[in-house]
């Protein structure tokens, strides 16, 4: 009997290992991202986080966007969180927003492009979102919570300097420095600007890029600046294009297209260009919506490892491949 009970445990201590070995090794090594297609998250339920963002804190990612769950109450927005260490297997965290009218709104009302920064020296995060009724106001709304994943309290929503605010992107500098990236339609252009200390206020204007582009973002890589943009063309894909600068301020040079333009950006659009700096290499991710504008929980994200140096940016055509967040390193398949 006790040698019966001795070899089970034996077994069950074998089993532990394999089990443990298994998580280590899918932690560790290359994961797969499959562009356009479902992408599950640890319930088996697609990722809910549309015209999304991501921060690091620590070694976890977070993915904030668009929650656009079917059978949620129509009167409200909501965004999602989600967390991972290799940005392929995504556990979903909460809801952080769930949200009625926060002001005198219609029931056409807007909360779009969620992003969110945390603010090292208040220790609060802070969201910015695309705030507008039928799309006639323009504004950004700000939103703030003490931990990543908690609930995050509307403050209040304004125009950034004063001007027309659509989509927004965010971009984080290597020195800590956060902007914001603000369309401007009067304008015809894009803005990047700086945040108030404390990040609940968009402060000075760095920049205005001049080209009629949505969608933006921004990376910085190897000593130069790449922002990139869509054009203007609602839900539906368009060719999306690149510009360079030594520094934000500019100037920039003339937008490029990042793909072959009939591809249309393989029906995706930008929304976040996503660094990933690793001990081997450096990985710069596109990531774009492909968007569903009927069946919008449906929508799908298109992410690839951008080619780019030297002032040249292309996104490949997409296809599976496995990033190693920890080398840096991704590898497409053929
Ligand atoms: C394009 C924007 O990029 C989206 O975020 C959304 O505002 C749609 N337009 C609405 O048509």
């Amino acid at each position: 009997m006790r040698a019966e009970k001795r070899e089970l445990r034996r077994w069950m201590r074998l089993a532990a290992s394999i089990l443990w070995l298994a998580a280590v090794g899918a932690a560790a090594g290359p994961q797969t991202i499959k562009p356009g297609e479902v992408w599950p998250d640890d319930r088996g339920q697609h990722i809910q986080a549309h015209g999304g963002g991501i921060i690091k804190v620590g070694d976890i990612y977070y993915w904030f966007g668009e929650d656009r769950s079917q059978g949620l109450d129509p009167s409200k927005r909501y965004v999602g969180c989600y967390s991972s260490k290799d940005l392929a297997n995504w556990t979903f965290r909460s809801r952080v927003i769930q949200l009625s009218a926060p002001e005198d709104f219609s029931p056409r009302w807007v909360l779009e492009r969620p992003k969110v920064y945390h603010n090292a020296k208040t220790g609060q995060f802070v969201m910015y979102m695309h705030i507008d009724d039928a799309y006639r106001l323009a504004r950004v709304g700000v939103a703030v919570s003490n931990t990543v994943d908690g609930e995050y309290r509307y403050l209040k929503s304004f125009r950034p300097l004063g001007q027309e605010s659509r989509d927004i992107g965010q971009f984080i500098d290597d020195d800590g420095a956060a902007y914001l990236i603000f369309e401007d339609r009067p304008a015809k252009g894009f803005h990047i600007a700086t945040l108030s200390e404390d990040y609940l206020t968009v402060e000075k204007e760095v920049c205005l890029i001049r080209a009629p582009l949505e969608g933006g973002a921004i990376v910085h890589y190897k000593g130069l600046y790449y922002a990139i943009g869509s054009a203007l063309t609602g839900w539906a894909p368009n060719p999306n294009k690149y510009a360079t600068a030594t520094r934000l301020e500019g100037p920039w040079s003339e937008f490029q297209d990042i793909a072959p333009p009939e591809m249309k950006t393989y029906g995706s659009q930008s929304t976040m260009l996503l660094k990933v700096v690793g001990t081997k290499a450096t990985t710069v991710i596109f990531m774009g919506d492909m968007w569903k504008p009927k069946t919008q929980w449906d929508s799908r994200y298109l992410w690839m490892p951008l080619e780019i140096g030297e002032g040249k940016l292309r996104l490949p055509e997409p296809k599976e491949w496995t990033l190693d967040v920890v080398a840096g390193e991704a590898v497409v398949k053929k």
